[in-house]
């Protein structure tokens, strides 16, 4: 009956910390990941800028998923197929072959944006949760509908944005992604924002604002105030005005947090108007 009432309180943790489903008939031991994700994982670890322009230069084929690649090689394929792509459909095709991230295997869909190609404004969020991993559809779960009122209050509706994350695929648990996650799927990210092409790109909670300005400043020293996303394009610096917001994620548990994100989000509206 103890042994019973054991396994009951485990359950329950397990659930407590998001651990909800079940993603493959057999057991997967993450504390001994198997050896070709162990070589990508330890491959995969932060690029200087040296690095990522040098790959960028020089990009290589693409290997078939079953050989087992260098951390250069993964970064080096993902920004040459990234960059290959022309449209954001051709580009979901890449992502959706892209081997790179360990991610890919333990979620059930692909989550890649959702929204007009040419809207000028875009939402870029952390990774999808449960609810996204399952409709494969980005911002869907109870932090994606309190990001549609949130729009709705500055006259918004989700048609009108572009909304994705900086993960395509759900980190198990909703556990925080990895700095290696987060690097091997940038070049698509990178991508999308370039295809896009907003006027404001609007960064939504720390993670997606420390990845994509690289900065280490808290989500809180962020908000509100208007930031710059740069990327250099055919030697040019093509700036976008960029704005980081609280995940609604976080709204949801500090509810008295929504007034400030409101306030950024009438910046944004104004500022856009301004730009139009
Ligand atoms: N949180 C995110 O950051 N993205 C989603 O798509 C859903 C929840």
């Amino acid at each position: 009956m103890e042994e019973e009432n054991n396994l009951t309180e485990i359950l329950k943790w397990h659930v407590e910390n998001g651990i909800d489903e079940t993603l493959q008939a057999e057991p997967h031991n993450r504390l001994f990941p198997s050896e070709s994700e162990e070589i990508c994982i330890k491959n995969i670890t932060k690029l200087t800028s040296a690095e990522t322009k040098s790959l960028l230069d020089n990009p290589t084929k693409t290997k078939p998923s079953s050989t087992l690649i260098s951390r250069e090689e993964t970064i080096s394929s993902a920004y040459a197929t990234a960059t290959s792509a022309n449209s954001l459909k051709a580009l979901k095709t890449a992502v959706a072959e892209f081997d790179g991230c360990p991610l890919k295997k333990t979620a059930k869909n692909l989550v890649f944006g959702e929204g007009p190609g040419e809207a000028p404004l875009m939402f870029i969020g952390e990774a999808p949760g449960a609810h996204e991993d399952r409709e494969g559809r980005p911002f869907i779960g109870p932090a994606g509908q309190l990001l549609d009122h949130l729009l709705s209050s500055i006259s918004f509706e989700r048609n009108d944005v572009y909304i994705t994350n900086i993960l395509p695929w759900r980190p198990p648990g909703n556990r925080t992604p990895t700095p290696a996650e987060i690097i091997a799927c940038m070049p698509f990210i990178e991508r999308q924002i370039e295809l896009v092409s907003p006027k404001i790109l609007v960064l939504v909670g720390g993670v997606a604002a420390k990845a994509l300005l690289g900065s280490n400043q808290g989500i809180m020293r962020m908000r509100g105030k208007w930031l710059e996303y740069s990327r250099e394009k055919e030697g040019i610096e093509t700036p976008i005005t960029t704005r980081a917001i609280l995940h609604p994620a976080y709204l949801l548990r500090s509810p008295a947090q929504k007034r400030e994100t409101w306030i950024d989000l009438l910046e944004i509206k104004r500022k856009l108007n301004d730009m139009i």
